[in-house]
């Protein structure tokens, strides 16, 4: 066992997988609760997204979040993990029929509508069943994030949400509408955001909008502020539960409640990335022109962040602490962009030893592909190591 790995444990098992400390899910569920269990009025989902692996998603239900889903296949997951039709939320810029119509045979919470025809399909097949679905409206508020440009979203460029010119036409034509019931506002800035300044706008600019409304006599029930917290993937150990004080300290401080007001989070990758890791075999040890490489047995195939958004993931060597040396981290997938780390430190590697590349549980399993072939990395929780299950 070195660090917090049972790397005895793992010797026999296929790589690369990932594995999930499911103590460390729950001390951040357990944190989570700590913040938001004196606002009955602070609901919070977990976005699916991040993770859909069955059993993070039993423990997450377990605790009592709510889901936030983005497809048809997410309301399934969601689902099937036990979570209440009444704790989902639905989003995404290109619902299709069959997921409208599975949203609203389930009867979820809310859709998260993002455009005025995509209002009408609502409209008009929650009017076939003979049902009244809730909508809240995603709001491009313009608020940038300092972020990664791929994924910050809520600066009017992006194709999310509806911009704040239309937002008073569309809450007109939904009180129009028979079977659509508007419940109230949704926005998302971005993700990986630590500077909380970037919240605090998006407060203000919230506080702006509801003041805009309430002048037309428009009440907003729900306001959904989306995710986005970040988490400190240099030090996964030393911060392994995301500053969620601060984040929740921010919308309390600073966002202007009216009484009977629910405010909804969305919260993915705070929740699941630093209980995961993607564990690898080093396969060669390889000299270069101008650099040493260490070849590993996973790829972007397991882990595409690195490659996607040039993302830095920890990596640790977890079957020896010998002397430290520099090395390329890189995969087997026939693509350059297929590195892990370059000019990386880590314990002298050789063939057989076993790296966790951590930081690893949100957007990491769930973007797997099967590009070159590749089978999809298996995945196991210490819950299974501890009761000797392993698959
Ligand atoms: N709500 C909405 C509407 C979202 O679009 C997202 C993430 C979330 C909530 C959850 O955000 P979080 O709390 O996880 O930051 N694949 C990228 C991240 C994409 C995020 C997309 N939207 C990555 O690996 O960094």
């Amino acid at each position: 066992m070195k660090g917090t790995f049972p790397t005895e444990r793992f010797k026999d098992i296929q790589t690369p997988f990932y594995y999930y400390d499911t103590d460390l899910l729950r001390n951040t569920l357990e944190a989570i609760k700590a913040e938001t269990g004196r606002h009955e009025n602070f609901i919070v989902h977990y976005a699916v997204k991040a993770n859909a692996n069955p059993q993070l998603l039993t423990i997450i239900k377990n605790a009592g979040l709510g889901a936030d889903c983005v497809s048809g296949g997410e309301i399934e997951a969601a689902l099937a993990a036990g979570f209440t039709p009444s704790s989902i939320v639905y989003a995404g810029v290109g619902k299709s029929d069959w997921e409208i119509n599975l949203a609203l045979d389930k009867n979820i919470f809310c859709f998260n509508v993002e455009s005025v025809p995509e209002l009408e399909v609502i409209n008009n097949l929650a009017a076939s069943k003979g049902k009244t679905a809730n909508v809240a409206f995603r709001i491009n508020p313009n608020v940038g994030a300092h972020t990664h440009a791929n994924i910050t979203t809520g600066l009017a460029e992006n194709k999310f949400g509806i911009a704040m010119r239309d937002m008073k036409d569309i809450i007109a034509k939904a009180s129009k509408m028979e079977n659509v019931k508007f419940i109230g506002l949704h926005f998302h800035i971005g993700s990986q955001i630590l500077d909380m300044t970037d919240f605090l706008a998006l407060c203000n600019r919230i506080n702006e909008i509801q003041d805009e409304l309430e002048n037309r006599h428009i009440r907003i029930e729900n306001i959904n502020v989306g995710g986005g917290l970040g988490i400190d993937y240099e030090h996964p150990d030393r911060v392994a539960i995301p500053d969620f004080k601060s984040y929740f300290n921010t919308y309390e401080r600073h966002l202007k409640l009216r009484p009977g007001q629910h405010v909804h989070f969305e919260l993915g990758r705070s929740v699941v990335a630093q209980c995961g890791s993607l564990i690898t075999k080093t396969l060669y040890i390889k000299q270069g022109a101008t650099k040493q490489f260490a070849i590993v047995d996973a790829g972007m195939t397991d882990l595409i962040r690195p490659a996607l958004y040039q993302a830095y993931h920890k990596i640790e060597n977890i079957s020896s602490d010998g002397p430290h040396e520099e090395y390329d981290i890189v995969g087997p997938i026939c693509e350059s962009s297929d590195v892990f780390a370059k000019q990386t430190v880590l314990n002298r590697t050789k063939r057989g030893d076993l790296l966790a590349i951590r930081s690893a549980g949100a957007y990491g399993e769930i973007m797997a592909s099967q590009y070159n072939c590749r089978k999809l990395p298996r995945s196991y929780t210490s819950d299974g190591m501890r009761q000797g299950t392993l698959s």
